[in-house]
């Protein structure tokens, strides 16, 4: 007779045999037989527990990106880890550290099942890319994918094999922080950023060595969390659901997403995390999302405050009924579930399926062909900080630059003969524009603005920091602290400012200000900067402003008076050579805005794709339209906008009919022409309206977009297709509905375009 412990390793040694003949390419969504019959066989001799140990996600022993639960000692957690009881941990890094944790899972434990490693791994691991937002305003897919695979390659040579990244929320509130963190407020454009970043993390092989899970995050609608307010409420209708936030989520799942992870706030009265609307029966079932989802950083103890639950069991069972497959850092599911499918609360299937998910996307990594494939520390030391990806983000950085206006053409600087003053808190600082979210980031290990600039030497620069922006140094579980009481610096700049022929001032947001739990009422310069602004302007109008910042700012006074304004936001390793760059002309700014720059704090939400209402104007010259009484309703700088060094001209817009029948595809094509004084690239973009809905429709939706290089006095004619998929919308009973009717289509440089086609869609 076979004892049971030979039985296991019979079983196991079948499936490892097994593993090693699996087929190398995983991104197809059917699922792989022979990988299921290895998950079977797992499943078939794994207790409660040790099924209930996959679910479960332990932080390591450092760096917490959320609140630390008292209990949960690190010997604890070593018990754990070698009963079997953990599938994931987070926050561990570094090909040492993994390694001895992993060699706990796999030769300790009764069945060897290897570790998943998480790390939030947001824009750079080491070498630090622009935060997301920034490389959004690129517009350009190529550069954000290869964002997205430089920090694989940098993230998995140090042991980890799962990002928390992308964050696809989409966001019409600037007030959350974490708006640095997604692409803005468009799902088409969204929805395009989330592919390149998924494909970019895991590659076309996600059984190399360089390539590593994602994850699409906050599932779903963080982004719309009541008054900007962290961790909130979000009350939104079907249509706003449907249309505006889930677009990017279902791009991610159909790019093959590995994992998802869910989000902290409520949606309509259901904590997110307790919703199988959600998890279930849109993600699991409508989409086909045949990996997991993971909590997020104790989001099942929440349901207790959320007042969902009313103990941790209760949590237990919510959470797991509702297709939340995997607990962070809760501990709820390893003390509860076990107990729960035992007495029948919780079927055992739900357990299975959960744990099937995670072992799957274990195999999909060939995790189980070599646990330590990550592990390598040649690899690792040679790829971090790798000079190559230096270059490579510096590209990247140049190209998230947005213009946003230049009077007199103060810009580009000339290179000779000038005296530049460079002011303000920010430009001298080496750790802010490395932005949030860099985990693993050496601080203070940025190129500043000051450092970029002193790269070219033909002119005399002089510096003054002028203010400090903040009072103490920093970290990303800490408050930042403002100044707003020191004024002695402001006469050094002030003496500066005087006797130079242009200012630079690097003013804006602290990195900490931006990002998770970062929330603000205000969008002004933080601090004392508006007001050393406007004493600098005093002395000396040539001012170039260059913003730091992690979401739009309302500077209404400065988009009024200051002559020259550079969107920088925080760039990331290279920020101060890519700003100085642009600055002198060696780069022409090719960014737009992926989000709306408001005038006043009050505006909010304010996007490019709002409904007409029922009193779009002033038409009778009366008070009673849809307005402010004390600011205009239009954006400080719209969606989709940016300046270049050169000038573009839009001609020849031609559509192929002007009725089509809804199977038909439609060909849109316009003229560009670089009319100005050097070479530049221009984002062409391609709205519609659908003027006449069962629901309203918004004034124009981004439907199509192409970077489009152009040598001066050169033209270049653009193509795009519109079909179904893009004239349909999502009705209030979620169903995808094409409606025959009058359409406009529209292509410019932004979304105030008014160049505009009619064409009417029939049956
Ligand atoms: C954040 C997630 C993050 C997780 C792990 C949470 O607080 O909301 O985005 O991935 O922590 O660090």
């Amino acid at each position: 007779m076979i004892s049971y412990k030979q039985n296991i390793t019979i079983t196991l040694i079948l499936f490892f045999i097994m593993s090693y003949s699996y087929a190398q390419n995983t991104t197809h969504k059917v699922l792989d037989k022979s990988t299921e019959h290895k998950i079977d066989s797992l499943l078939s001799i794994m207790t409660i527990e040790e099924k209930v140990g996959q679910m479960n996600q332990l932080n390591g022993f450092w760096d917490a990106t959320g609140p630390v639960p008292k209990e949960g000692s690190a010997e604890t957690k070593y018990e754990d880890l070698k009963n079997g009881w953990v599938g994931a941990m987070l926050n561990v890094r570094g090909v040492k550290q993994v390694k001895a944790l992993q060699k706990v899972a796999v030769e300790q434990t009764r069945l060897g099942i290897p570790l998943l490693f998480g790390y939030d791994v947001i824009h750079g691991y080491k070498t630090i890319s622009p935060i997301p937002l920034a490389e959004a305003s690129s517009w350009d897919l190529e550069i954000i994918e290869k964002s997205a695979s430089i920090a694989a390659a940098e993230a998995s040579s140090s042991g980890i094999n799962w990002t928390f990244a992308p964050m696809v929320d989409i966001s019409r509130d600037p007030r959350w922080g974490r708006v640095m963190e997604g692409a803005g407020e468009d799902p088409f454009l969204g929805s395009k950023i989330a592919i390149a970043r998924v494909n970019g993390f895991q590659g076309t092989n996600l059984k190399a060595t360089n390539t590593i899970a994602a994850c699409a995050k906050h599932f779903a609608a963080y982004g719309f969390v009541e008054s900007g307010k962290e961790y909130n409420s979000v009350d939104i209708g079907s249509s706003t659901l449907h249309n505006i936030v889930l677009p990017p989520f279902k791009a991610a799942v159909d790019t093959n997403v590995k994992t998802v992870m869910n989000s902290f706030n409520e949606l309509n009265g259901i904590p997110v995390t307790a919703s199988s609307y959600l998890q279930r029966d849109i993600l699991k079932d409508q989409w086909n999302f045949n990996g997991f989802v993971v909590s997020d950083w104790a989001s099942i103890n929440e349901l207790i405050n959320w007042g969902i639950a009313k103990n941790k069991k209760e949590a237990a069972e919510i959470a797991s009924k509702a297709g939340s497959d995997m607990d962070m850092e809760g501990s709820v599911y390893i003390k509860e579930l076990s107990e729960l499918v035992r007495n029948g609360i919780v079927p055992e299937s739900i357990v299975d399926d959960a744990a099937r998910r995670i072992l799957r996307v274990k195999f999909e990594l060939g995790l189980f062909d070599d646990p330590y494939k990550y592990c390598n520390l040649d690899n690792e030391k040679s790829t971090i900080y790798n000079p190559k990806y230096q270059e490579q983000v510096l590209d990247i950085a140049k190209k998230s630059i947005v213009l946003l206006k230049n009077e007199n053409s103060i810009l580009p600087l000339k290179k000779e003969k000038q005296h530049i003053a460079i002011i303000g808190p920010l430009a001298n600082d080496k750790n802010s524009p490395l932005g949030s979210w860099r985990l693993a980031s050496d601080d203070h290990s940025a190129v500043s603005v000051l450092e970029g600039m002193q790269e070219y030497t033909g002119n005399k620069l002089t510096f003054s920091k002028g203010v400090d922006l903040i009072t103490e140094p920093t970290r990303f579980i800490k408050e930042v602290k403002i100044n707003t009481i020191d004024t002695s610096g402001f006469s050094d700049a002030i003496e500066i400012a005087k006797i130079a022929d242009v200012v630079v001032m690097v003013l804006g947001e602290h990195g900490y200000q931006s990002g998770e739990a970062r929330s603000r009422t205000e969008l002004n310069l933080p601090g004392l900067q508006q007001k050393l602004l406007e004493a600098i302007f005093k002395v000396n109008q040539n001012i170039v402003l260059v913003l730091n910042n992690g979401r739009p700012l309302a500077i209404p006074w400065a988009a009024a008076n200051v002559p020259a304004i550079v969107e920088a936001w925080q760039l990331g390793s290279q920020t101060g050579n890519a700003v100085a760059q642009v600055l002198y002309g060696d780069y022409n700014p090719s960014g737009k805005l992926p989000i709306t720059f408001p005038r006043h704090v009050g505006q909010i939400p304010i996007y490019y794709n709002y409904k007409n209402t029922g009193r779009p104007s002033n038409n009778n010259n009366n008070v009673f339209w849809s307005h402010y009484i004390d600011s205009s309703n239009s954006p400080l700088y719209p969606f989709g906008y940016g300046l270049s060094y050169t000038t573009f001209e839009y001609s020849n817009f031609n559509i192929n009919g002007s009725t089509f029948k809804i199977n038909d595809t439609i060909k849109v094509s316009v003229d560009i022409t670089n009319t100005g004084i050097c070479k530049g690239k221009e984002v062409v973009q391609l709205y519609i309206r659908d003027m006449v809905g069962s629901i309203s429709r918004p004034v124009k939706e981004l439907k199509g977009f192409e970077l489009v290089d152009l040598k001066k006095g050169e033209t270049k004619t653009v193509h795009f297709t519109l079909d179904k998929t893009q004239l349909g919308y999502f009705n209030n009973d979620g169903a995808f509905v094409v409606e025959p009717g009058d359409f406009k289509v529209f292509v410019g440089g932004n979304s105030l375009t008014s160049l505009e086609i009619k064409f009417e869609l029939i049956d």
